[in-house]
């Protein structure tokens, strides 16, 4: 078996086993990385951010005219990683006032960002129009009342005031997608969106409004879909409620976290929406898609210390992060892969054992029974596509200061994110 054929979909594209038999992420040893930097880490390769917002696009403009790609920034909202993104000609989807103020500074133009959110509090919505955001996706009739008010304060949509605020609709079509019931979002009993009879209500409000212009109509249904089946009958509800310019039809696509999980391609994502447009819409309409976790999840490993291996009933090996770098296995039951950055060729073999990480909660495990090659204090351990929901949750859980965020190009590697201080932890002291 040729060296490259060891490392599978779940890392980052371009790694690679190196020549002194190390895991290479974006040219960089993964061994001096966390020797250079330290860890916990989160190690992105560059290159594959921009190769999957490219594939994105490119399926699109293979299949349809007007379109846009939105990156859907909760997944990994980081300056650095919004700049990457906008230089590859995306829009944004931000959901507070945080990712709004992130997105300005990455360099996006407001005119780009699409602002959503269940529960968006006054300055939100205050912060986006004085922004310039290009489209507010209402959520719910406290949305239309309070940026209705804000608008008319502001004389939009009346000569000299400038023009009307673009708006979509969120609908809960009443269509799950099949993924954990914490990331499904499409069901009619949800938090987010408009149930239908509400969506129609919203829709026939919003005709009657002069402040506020609303386009179109967005979806979500739901996030790590590793089926496409639910998009048809989702977009189907949204067929049902009138003719619009534009159609937002969410994220979700699933990503792989282990080699054995083969989730559906960017194109046959793509194409599954634009079939559906085409069909249930016609050629003419604007097709968004906003997707999270398939831009940036696989662009990206973590690396850790194993600092303790325990054995008792199990083999516990226990390493310097956890649930302050990466919630997921405990808020969703999400599995990786895990290896060592040293010996990567030996994945997949030697003794069964949980990777652990440091923190006072026996839930705080990131990895449950995986084969792990000799494991021993001080190996660097490296768990892939971490990119998505990693970053972006991380906190202080324990006094643990947050992992840097370190970009990786061509052999060169640059900290865009440094690591957080114990000085940190007290900076928002008041003394
Ligand atoms: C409105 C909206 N759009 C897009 C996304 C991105 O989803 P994903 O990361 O599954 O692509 C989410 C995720 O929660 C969302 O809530």
């Amino acid at each position: 078996m040729s060296v490259a054929q060891q490392l599978s979909h779940v890392f980052p594209l371009g790694s690679r086993i190196n020549a002194a038999g190390h895991l290479e992420v974006g040219g960089c040893d993964t061994v001096e990385l966390a020797r250079e930097f330290g860890t916990p880490a989160f190690v992105v390769a560059e290159d594959d951010l921009r190769a999957r917002a490219r594939a994105f696009v490119e399926a699109l403009r293979a299949r349809h005219d007007d379109f846009d790609v939105l990156f859907a920034s909760k997944a990994f909202p980081c300056t650095a990683v919004y700049r990457v993104l906008a230089e590859e000609g995306l829009s944004c989807d931000v959901a507070s006032g945080g990712e709004l103020s992130l997105a300005l500074r990455g360099g996006f133009d407001p005119a780009r960002i699409y602002l959503h959110g269940n529960a968006k509090s006054l300055a939100e919505l205050n912060a986006a129009i004085d922004a310039g955001v290009g489209h507010v996706v209402l959520d719910g009739f406290a949305d239309i009342d309070r940026l209705e008010r804000i608008a008319a304060e502001r004389g939009l949509g009346t000569a000299g005031g400038g023009g009307a605020q673009r708006v979509l609709i969120r609908v809960t079509p009443g269509v799950a997608g099949t993924t954990h019931e914490k990331i499904s979002t499409g069901q009619a009993d949800s938090k987010f969106g408009f149930g239908v009879d509400d969506a129609r209500r919203a829709i026939a409000r919003l005709r009657e409004s002069s402040s506020l212009e609303l386009v179109g109509l967005h979806m979500h249904i739901g996030s790590q879909l590793l089926a496409l089946d639910a998009f048809r009958p989702a977009a189907e509800v949204l067929a049902s409620l009138g003719d619009f310019p534009v159609y937002n039809v969410g994220g979700g696509l699933g990503v792989a976290y282990t080699a054995a999980q083969e989730p559906p391609s960017i194109e046959q994502y793509v194409d599954v929406h634009v079939r559906a447009l085409h069909e249930l819409f016609g050629r003419d309409k604007r097709l968004l898609i906003e997707p999270g976790r398939a831009l940036v999840a696989n662009s990206t490993v973590t690396l850790y210390t194993v600092e303790t291996v325990k054995r008792n009933v199990s083999t516990w090996v226990g390493v310097d992060g956890g649930m302050s770098d990466n919630l997921r296995p405990m808020l969703y039951g999400s599995v990786y892969e895990a290896l060592f950055a040293d010996r990567p060729a030996t994945a997949g073999t030697g003794e069964r054992a949980h990777v652990a990480g440091k923190h006072c909660e026996s839930g705080d495990v990131i990895v449950r029974d995986v084969p792990l090659d000799d494991p021993r204090p001080g190996d660097v351990l490296v768990t892939p596509a971490t990119g998505a929901y990693g970053h972006a949750m991380a906190n202080n859980y324990n006094g643990i200061p947050r992992p840097p965020v370190i970009f990786c190009k061509d052999g060169d590697a640059r900290v865009v994110v440094r690591r957080e201080t114990y000085d940190d932890l007290a900076a928002r002291d008041v003394p």
